[in-house]
């Protein structure tokens, strides 16, 4: 038996240990493994393997990134491409990838990777490629699983990260406003700022209105609470506006960013206060994974090894209620995992008395 392990998208805290649980689990049974260089966009290169041996993991448990690479361009089915006049296209490699797998002898393919790499996997497995996805994405969205692996880390990082932003904003009597990632979902806007004891906490789940934000503010100052901590989600919109987008690269999902800076000015000036915004960005990507990432990582890969020895192909694995289980990629596919506002987190949000922007 000879697998691949494939790392696609952005990368997130706890990758390398599921890569490392996966070779491990799979030596163990007798089988080699190798991993996909950079992404699918390197299988038609002259080498796209890495050997992953027993020596190649050791001690990688605790790093953040992929040892692999990753890219987020490089989507078999839509790889971008320049044509003389300038413009792009995308084209359909994929029947290129499979062949590559096939010559190399690759008998599965594990993928890890958030919806867009599910997406891939789905396909791939419909064109005859047996497939095991393992969820990951510090943004929490993947359709079908509690948690994805990388999330714990990115919102520890967050909440670190506004509780230090918290002090100067006091000692400024500032509106300090924080833009966490997260692209459509909310879950890191909604942990890090409940955590952090946010003042408001915007999420793309409820689009915001300036007035009530502005509100909050101005009645809190009249309590003699002097400063407001406004954590917002990049993908998070004003009623009847569009998301705030900062570009567009062919064969790649829209780079969103901008919002806090607009809350920045608007809030200023609807409050009479001095404001500041700051973007955490790709800071919320690294560093180690913390123990729940690594454990879950490491559970996950496994999993994966187990699934593929079972012959239980084109499943992710997921964690639901704290035990492993294994859902059909198709279900998981074109599907999104927001922030359910009937649920206790958002409940106790409100209850405490954080601004959601409605
Ligand atoms: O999906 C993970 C993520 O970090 C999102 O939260 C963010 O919108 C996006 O990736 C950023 O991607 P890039 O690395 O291309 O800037």
């Amino acid at each position: 038996m000879k697998i691949a392990i494939n790392t696609g998208g952005g990368d997130a805290p706890g990758l390398n240990a599921a890569i490392r649980s996966a070779t491990l689990s799979a030596i163990r049974r007798g089988w080699e493994v190798v991993g996909i260089r950079n992404g699918y966009g390197s299988l038609y290169s002259d080498e796209p393997f890495i050997p992953l041996t027993r020596a190649r993991v050791r001690g990688i448990t605790l790093q953040g990134g992929t040892i692999l690479g990753t890219a987020n361009r490089g989507n078999p089915f839509e790889m971008p491409y320049k044509k003389e006049d300038g413009s792009w296209e995308l084209v359909d490699q994929s029947d290129e990838a499979v062949s590559q797998f096939k010559k190399h002898g690759i008998d599965a393919l594990v993928a890890i990777g958030g919806d867009g790499s599910m997406r891939i996997a789905n396909r791939l497995s419909q064109k005859g490629v047996p497939v095991v996805g393992v969820p990951k994405t510090i943004d929490n969205d993947i359709w079908g699983c509690e948690i994805t692996l990388g999330f714990d880390t990115a919102v520890t990082t967050a909440t670190e990260a506004i509780d230090k932003i918290t002090t100067t904003a006091e000692s400024h009597r500032r509106i300090m406003v924080i833009e966490v990632m997260g692209r459509y979902a909310g879950w890191i806007a909604l942990h890090s700022g409940l955590s952090a004891s946010a003042d408001v906490i915007l999420m793309p789940e409820i689009d915001f209105s300036l007035e009530s934000v502005a509100q909050k503010i101005l009645e809190k100052e009249e309590k003699g609470e002097s400063y407001s901590i406004v954590v917002v989600a990049e993908g998070a919109k004003e009623k009847g506006g569009e998301h705030f987008v900062k570009g567009k690269v062919p064969g790649q999902s829209e780079q969103l960013g901008g919002v806090g800076a607009y809350l920045e000015r608007r809030l200023s000036e609807m409050t009479g206060k001095e404001s500041r915004s700051l973007v955490l960005g790709h800071l919320q990507r690294g560093g180690t994974p913390s123990t729940y990432d690594r454990l879950i990582s490491l559970r996950f890969g496994a999993a994966a090894i187990r699934a593929i020895e079972n012959r239980d192909y084109n499943k992710m694995i997921v964690m639901q209620q704290n035990e492993i289980r294994r859902i059909p990629l198709s279900e998981v596919a074109d599907k999104m995992k927001l922030v359910p506002l009937d649920g206790d987190t958002v409940q106790t949000a409100r209850e405490i008395g954080i601004c959601l922007g409605d």
